[in-house]
């Protein structure tokens, strides 16, 4: 291994987790990465599946697999418990971004970034145009941001009772409408991609970047991702993209390459956040 070889550690081991882990131990070496570990909540599924010498069964001791990357892959919970820790540490890829609508929370990550000189990767997801909308941002051009994701009902993974009830052929159902603040805790596996927008459109944060959920009984080969921007002077952009994805999936399936490529990324970027 030469001393260039970045270590990933990989925190939760559901589809994009799976993912992620094969293609490191397929595809890592020629590409200068090396699993450090893999943690998930129940062990047992990862018995066989990856190396015993891997497993990493408590998480609060990962530092002592010395990694450069931790990469979180499974609840905005463990950003919660385990963030700032992680950053203090090594760069962090935060799959779930949702966390970082918790005010508190976004602040400690941050500062804990800074502190380390060790860089909070944020991955732009389903998003299009990320950096455009960083790049407009920063330049203080930007006015407002509002993101649709529509979807097929059994795509969605809602707190409370949103969406208790659906019927196939229903059609067209908005859910949710507002604030990615608000839409955040009602939707933490559906909000990534607006979520990584309000961390690019920093100057009108998680409470101005508005949002939309609608569940629809049509989209059974993809999800839609559309994006509107507007900008001072008459400047406006409008994205729509459709995510091929398999029925009942949160993720679509360009989405892993989209976060595979993020991964690559993660080089260190100094201690700040960074969309990727
Ligand atoms: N940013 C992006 O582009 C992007 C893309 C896809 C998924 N995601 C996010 O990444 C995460 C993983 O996605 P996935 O498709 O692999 O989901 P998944 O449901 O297939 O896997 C999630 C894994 O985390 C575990 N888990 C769930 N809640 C947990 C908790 N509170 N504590 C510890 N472990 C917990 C589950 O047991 C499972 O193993 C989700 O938060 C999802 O929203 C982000």
């Amino acid at each position: 291994m030469s001393s260039s070889t970045q270590r990933i550690g990989v925190v939760g081991y559901g589809h994009l987790g799976q993912f992620l882990v094969d293609r490191i131990l397929r595809d890592g070496s020629g590409l200068g990465l090396s699993l450090a570990f893999v943690w998930n909540r129940n062990p047992d599924k990862l018995r066989g599946l990856v190396p015993e010498d891997l497993i990493l069964t408590d998480l609060s001791s990962f530092s002592d697999r010395r990694c450069d990357v931790v990469v979180e892959v499974c609840h905005p919970q463990i950003i919660g418990e385990f963030g700032p820790h992680f950053l203090s540490q090594s760069h962090l890829l935060v799959g779930s971004p949702s966390a970082l609508s918790d005010p508190d929370l976004n602040q400690k990550l941050r500062q804990a970034a800074q502190q380390s000189g060790n860089t909070l990767y944020v991955p732009s997801g389903a998003l299009w145009g990320g950096q455009d909308i960083q790049r407009l941002n920063d330049s203080g051009g930007l006015k407002s941001l509002f993101i649709r994701m529509s979807k097929h009902p059994s795509c969605f993974r809602l707190t409370g009772d949103v969406l208790s009830e659906w019927t196939e052929g229903e059609g067209r159902r908005v859910l949710f409408k507002g604030s990615v603040a608000e839409l955040c805790p009602l939707a933490p596996n559906n909000v990534n991609t607006m979520a990584a927008a309000a961390v690019a459109a920093g100057s009108l944060g998680f409470s101005g970047v508005q949002g939309e959920i609608v569940s629809d009984t049509e989209l059974r080969d993809f999800h839609v991702v559309e994006v509107e921007v507007t900008g001072h002077g008459g400047f406006s952009v409008h994205t729509v993209r459709r995510n091929p994805a398999k029925l009942g999936a949160v993720t679509g399936s360009a989405t892993y390459n989209s976060f595979w490529n993020s991964l690559l990324v993660c080089k260190g970027h100094g201690g700040r956040v960074y969309l990727c």
